[in-house]
């Protein structure tokens, strides 16, 4: 299955603003849980502290060069609750850990943030966009979207925003 990088993303590229997300839209964090239960969620250790809590029904894989993030999460508030039926976290130190601890028989998805959507970017095979139709100041940028390299398969436009699916153009061999 695909590695596909998930992400809600404005018109400058901005995705967030002091650690948090700047605009508020129900549907795109529903639809977010919906489309990732069940399979590998791949993002960095700020992210994951930002949700605050492993998110129910899925392999939270986050991505640290601290070799005791683990250790300290389990130690903190939400680290010490028990978790949800299905639900998994699993800290690593790079991109490569990341992928090889992923479950490859589902979608393997890149949940963000700006750090670990960059890393992770050479071996993404789809985007998987909320195109929000805003332009707020922002701190965490998306890396940009180059026509030339991928291509747009899907958009579904709704008010304020277009989820929009992208798979990336196959090199030419030529
Ligand atoms: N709009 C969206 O869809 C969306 C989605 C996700 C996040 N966000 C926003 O993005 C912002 C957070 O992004 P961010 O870039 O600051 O943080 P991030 O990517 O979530 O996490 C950064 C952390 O990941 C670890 N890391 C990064 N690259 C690594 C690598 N190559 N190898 C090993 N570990 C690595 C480091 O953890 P250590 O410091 O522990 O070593 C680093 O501090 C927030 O504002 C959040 O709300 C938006």
């Amino acid at each position: 299955m695909s590695v596909v990088a998930i992400a809600a993303v404005g018109r400058n590229g901005a995705i967030g603003r002091q650690g948090d997300v700047p605009w508020h839209i129900p549907a795109d964090w529903q639809r977010f849980k919906r489309v990732t239960t069940g399979c590998s969620l791949i993002m960095g250790r700020a992210t994951f502290e930002a949700i605050g809590r492993p998110l129910p029904g899925r392999g939270s894989i986050v991505v640290s060069r601290d070799p005791d993030a683990g250790r300290k999460w389990l130690e903190s508030g939400p680290g010490g609750k028990p978790l949800a039926e299905h639900t998994t976290v699993l800290f690593v130190d790079s991109i490569a850990a990341a992928l090889a601890a992923a479950d490859h028989t589902r979608t393997v998805w890149i949940g963000g943030g700006a750090q670990i959507y960059r890393a992770a970017w050479p071996l993404t095979e789809e985007l998987d966009i909320c195109e929000v139709d805003q332009s707020p100041e922002a701190d965490a940028f998306f890396p940009a979207i180059e026509p030339a390299v991928w291509h747009e398969v899907e958009r579904d436009q709704r008010d304020g925003y277009a989820f929009v699916r992208y798979h990336r153009r196959v090199a030419d061999q030529g």
